[in-house]
């Protein structure tokens, strides 16, 4: 069976570590006796320039008859001056909502080889592996209204969620700590925001489904604390949009890099899969960018939209092998190892998939 890959590169940095996952992927089709065809459209700056908007009708059609979605990055200082409704980030928003992706899964583990690589004391980061869920389509990404009032001089964005957005998110959160080490921790600012008090009962409710999960409940702002000072201590975390979002940095930087970074962005239906880090406008060109968030990010592909777990797990094992045997790209802060550029650092993963 052939699967239909739709590659959006976007900008920046995205147009190089797109081309890695390709390549890692046409090596496991080779390996492993499969077939996935890519077809290319543009998203953010670079649909921005060529179409005058970040994401076409056309780019929309191809990703929702697509198997699976594989996404760069968008967005950089170039496209400051664009109108906010036709900047390169609209064209993600847009995306995620078009296609219903409300399901972000972001997992943050640490190659053990890199362990020294993380701001955290070795001791203080050991044995962490977190997965955090983030609601991806409501809350105030999409809220309405959103506007300027009283001549320009009050701005207004909304905070709203509704059960059945709550509920379907809440329920990934359980399903995924059920099929890790069984322990949720919801995370809300209940202590203010009224739809953080709708989001604990929800949880609370849901938790009687799932009676084999410990659920914690955490405060953001703790939460934020916690992710520093005790990683190791959270398995599953579940949350709305905006936290999601500055937690998911946060936690990125206890592996050493947000460049190592995957994630999986999923409707019931079809999923998008894209490295957490950005465009990285300032070294876009250089062949520096660190290839593996996305190449992880198609290692993700493969086994949540096309269950093929192996072929998942042939990628992850050639990535720790590749750092094992000690190559990096250079936005890793360590002085052991050996330096190298993207399609160097892309090439030593494909030799290692076996
Ligand atoms: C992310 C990004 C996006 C977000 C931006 C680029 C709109 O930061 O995927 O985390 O805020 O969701
Ligand atoms: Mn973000």
């Amino acid at each position: 069976m052939s699967k239909k890959i739709v590659l959006l590169p976007g900008d920046g940095i995205g147009q190089e570590v797109i081309n890695s996952a390709k390549e890692v992927l046409d090596k496991v089709a080779k390996t492993y006796q499969c077939q996935f065809e890519f077809e290319q459209f543009e998203i953010g700056g670079s649909s921005y320039d060529k179409h005058g908007v970040p994401l076409t009708d056309e780019t929309i059609n191809a990703c929702k008859s697509a198997d699976a979605i594989l996404l760069g990055a968008v967005g950089g200082t170039k496209w400051d001056n664009v109108p906010t409704e036709l900047k390169p980030e609209q064209g993600l928003l847009k995306i995620r909502k078009e296609l219903n992706l409300y399901s972000n899964i972001r997992p943050i583990k640490g190659f053990d080889s890199l362990l020294h690589a993380s701001p955290l004391k070795e001791d203080i980061i050991k044995g962490s592996d977190i997965l955090i869920v983030r609601e991806l389509t409501g809350g105030l990404y999409f809220g309405k209204p959103r506007e300027r009032r009283e001549n320009g001089t009050v701005a207004v964005d909304t905070l709203v969620y509704s059960r059945k957005e709550i509920e379907r998110i809440v329920e990934k959160g359980f399903e995924s700590a059920q099929i890790r080490n069984k322990h949720l921790t919801s995370v809300d600012k209940a202590n203010v925001l009224e739809s953080s008090r709708l989001w604990r009962e929800i949880v609370e409710e849901k938790s009687k489904d799932y009676p084999d999960v410990k659920v914690d409940h955490m405060l953001v702002d703790a939460a934020a604390m916690k992710l520093i000072t005790n990683p190791a201590s959270f398995d599953v975390i579940v949350t709305e949009n905006l936290f999601g979002d500055i937690l998911s940095d946060e936690a990125s930087v206890l592996t050493g890099s947000i460049g190592m970074l995957p994630s999986a962005s999923l409707s019931d239906t079809v999923g998008l899969y894209e490295p957490v880090h950005g465009s990285a406008p300032d070294i876009a060109g250089e062949g520096k960018a660190n290839p593996l968030g996305m190449i992880l990010s198609a290692a993700m592909m493969l086994r949540y939209s096309f269950g093929m777990e192996k072929e998942a797990q042939a990628i992850e094992s050639a990535v720790n092998e590749s750092l094992q045997q000690g190559y990096h790209t250079s936005d890793l802060n360590i002085a052991d190892g050996t330096v190298v550029q993207t399609d160097k650092m892309t090439q030593v993963v494909v030799e290692n998939i076996k």
